[in-house]
């Protein structure tokens, strides 16, 4: 079990499916992070319950912040409320969840579908990773870990199998979801270059496939619950160092071929 003591840790997408089981997995950790920011779109609405209750049982080290990823004001509001929080002790981990998925073929796909898939999960994740750069780099600077790793800084994006191009011809049949699939290729690619531009300041970035899980998104038919794929998603997790950067790996630590 990974020690996240003294850390702090952001979840886009923080209020159902694999979101919130990794909020849920933070906070009833034996070694839990000191601080937890769970992004969520609407935290009134009916979506937001359960990660309220938790946040009613979590109240000193949970803390909701309203985050719409496909929306700049949004973020960057988010970004000095959370950052007004840290008492400059910098950010640790940034995990840019929230996604859609549009289930369309070809025949089924329109500009408008292939934009909506784009804008949430590629440019989400892109604007999140820039307006909580100096987060990061705070919390790098002020780390007395060496090397990279998630408790010190970090940026992991959740990928999927689907998104790999060699693999490809054995998984499009199953899943020919192409507004889903090409977008989700380009965050591997986002992945990548955060990768590059992030070493100099010891900040890891990889992408991470949380395998087929049952949630809204993967189905009833899905052979993974969220509590498994979030417990190897963190077992992962604690165990990625500077030899990981911009890799992407599944939940039990195999490496996914770009
Ligand atoms: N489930 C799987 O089998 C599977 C497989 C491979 C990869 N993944 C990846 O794992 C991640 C989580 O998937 P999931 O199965 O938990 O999905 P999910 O059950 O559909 O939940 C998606 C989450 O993203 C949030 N979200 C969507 N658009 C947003 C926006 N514009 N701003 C803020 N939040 C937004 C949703 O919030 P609202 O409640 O407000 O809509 C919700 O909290 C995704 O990146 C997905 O691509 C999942």
């Amino acid at each position: 079990m990974a020690a996240w003591k003294g850390s702090s840790v952001l979840i886009t997408g923080g209020n159902r499916g694999l979101g919130l089981e990794m909020v849920r997995q933070f906070l009833e950790s034996p070694n839990p992070p000191d601080q937890v920011f769970a992004g969520c779109r609407d935290p009134e609405g009916p979506r937001a319950k359960c990660l309220k209750d938790l946040s009613e049982k979590h109240s000193e080290r949970l803390f909701i912040v309203q985050l719409d990823i496909t929306d700049p004001v949004s973020i960057k509001e988010a970004a000095k409320q959370v950052e007004s929080k840290l008492n400059n002790r910098g950010l640790n981990l940034l995990i840019n969840n929230a996604a859609i998925n549009l289930h369309r073929t070809l025949d089924e796909t329109d500009s408008d579908d292939m934009m909506r898939c784009y804008k949430t999960n590629v440019v989400g994740p892109m604007l999140m990773a820039k307006e909580f750069l100096p987060c990061l780099k705070m919390a790098a600077q002020s780390s007395d870990l060496q090397g990279m790793c998630c408790r010190k800084a970090a940026v992991i994006n959740l990928s999927t199998l689907v998104a790999s191009i060699e693999k490809c011809p054995e998984t499009f049949g199953m899943a020919p979801m192409y507004p889903y699939r090409t977008s989700k290729a380009a965050l591997n690619m986002l992945t990548q270059c955060l990768s590059e531009d992030f070493r100099k300041e010891e900040i890891l970035c990889n992408a991470i496939h949380p395998g087929w899980v049952k949630t809204d998104m993967g189905g009833k038919e899905a052979p993974l619950d969220v509590v498994d794929s979030v417990g190897g998603v963190f077992q992962v997790l604690s165990a990625l160092t500077e030899k990981n950067a911009g890799q992407c790996l599944d939940w039990e630590g195999k490496i996914i071929p770009w």
